[in-house]
């Protein structure tokens, strides 16, 4: 590709509206499949959710196994399992129902089952060299944004590393979003889905990677978030549910489109204190924001216009921020890190950490070592 050529790829079709899980076994015929692989996790089991979805299968005439042994933060061992129960059960075709955990074990079985090896012959960009079994990627939480994404996380346990597989035959085929999946979602794991999701909004919108697409669709995305989250999340509106699904994923093709900028960067070294990503990422999303203002606020104005807003693209940046800490404030999310568990003492290493993320440079305003520590003591309440 010549130097300044950029590209827009989604290789995921989106099949979205409440009750769209009906037509789950048409979709795996259309893809060939004729044995699926649910993958999925002890919550949505506990909720009845795998037992709804397992029941349409078998009404549609789809033979099945259901795998729902997927942990937080799953790796090598779950991977491995499932490849064995895979080929064993003779399946051709992975639906990945849950949270990104449940969704990224799903996509990553899939790719070690066409492959033969282990999970980590495959960590970095393109490794594979067949495509994974065909993947029907069904998000319960509206935030991970996996089902439209060619990343997946997985963790490499012996190592205690979250490794990354960048691939864009990863991309599940289809993407189903039902919010009617989300009904029985507790409060808080839907706020740390929804505030991941909104900093893969913003992270987009001030990624020096983003583009006339990517900001079209981070911008929406946004908006919508701000609007719907605390419905969502919070009671059991089941459009809103839908509407922060489809935000979700809105956001994620756009981050996957300009890759994320600071806030992304900040809450990865956080992971060692076994800290959500969601939650992370969401305490360090207000200060990203308040130190991207002085170069982001032609880029942030447009969110509050389409909110109603009117003013000068600063004020309607700072507008934005106030939103952020008031919406943050009224759902209950935490906006600051607990000293008792980030120790002062640590900065150093966090922030020798972030300079080493692979989206380290990406950020609008670039942040030095001493921006970080000082973004961190903020977190904190020492600035
Ligand atoms: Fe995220």
């Amino acid at each position: 590709m010549a130097a300044n050529a950029k590209s827009f790829f989604l290789g995921t079709r989106i099949v979205h509206g409440l009750g769209a899980v009906a037509g789950l076994p048409g979709h795996v015929k259309a893809l060939g499949g004729t044995k699926a692989f649910l993958c999925t996790d002890k919550g949505l089991t506990g909720a009845g959710v795998t037992e709804r979805v397992s029941g349409i299968l078998t009404a549609g005439g789809v033979p099945h196994v259901v795998f729902d042994d997927v942990p937080e933060d799953p790796g090598v061992a779950t991977v491995g399992t499932g490849v064995e129960l895979f080929h064993a059960e003779k399946c051709d075709l992975m639906i990945g129902m849950g949270g990104g955990s449940a969704m990224c074990a799903g996509k990553g079985i899939a790719l070690v089952a066409a492959n033969g090896g282990t999970l980590t012959d495959y960590e970095g960009f393109n490794k594979a060299s067949k495509p994974p079994f065909p993947v029907i990627a069904i998000p319960t939480t509206a935030g991970s944004g996996t089902e439209v994404s060619k990343v997946n996380i997985l963790t490499d346990e012996a190592r205690n590393f979250k490794m990354s597989f960048l691939d864009e035959r990863t991309f599940p085929q289809i993407a189903l979003l039902d919010g009617e999946l989300m009904e029985k979602l507790p409060a808080w794991p839907a706020l740390v889905a929804g505030i991941d999701a909104l900093a893969h909004a913003l992270d987009a919108v001030w990624s020096v990677g983003a583009t006339q697409i990517s900001d079209s669709l981070a911008i929406t995305a946004a908006a919508t978030i701000f609007e719907v989250l605390p419905k969502a999340a919070l009671t059991g509106d089941l459009a809103a549910k839908q509407t922060m699904l489809e935000a979700s994923s809105i956001a994620n093709i756009a981050t996957g489109t300009s890759l994320p900028g600071l806030a992304h960067v900040l809450s990865q070294p956080l992971g060692r204190y076994h800290m959500a990503h969601g939650l992370a990422t969401g305490i360090m999303l207000p200060y990203t924001m308040e130190f991207n203002l002085p170069v982001a606020s032609h880029k942030l104005a447009p969110i509050a216009r389409l909110l109603g807003e009117s003013g000068s693209d600063r004020e309607l940046a700072e507008s934005i921020l106030g939103r952020l800490w008031d919406m943050m404030d009224e759902v209950g999310l935490p906006t600051s890190l607990d000293p008792a568990v980030v120790k002062e003492e640590d900065l150093p290493v966090l922030v020798e950490q972030c300079t080493k993320v692979v989206n380290y440079r990406l950020n609008l305003r670039f942040a030095s070592p001493a921006d970080l520590t000082a973004l961190y003591l903020k977190a904190l309440g020492k600035e």
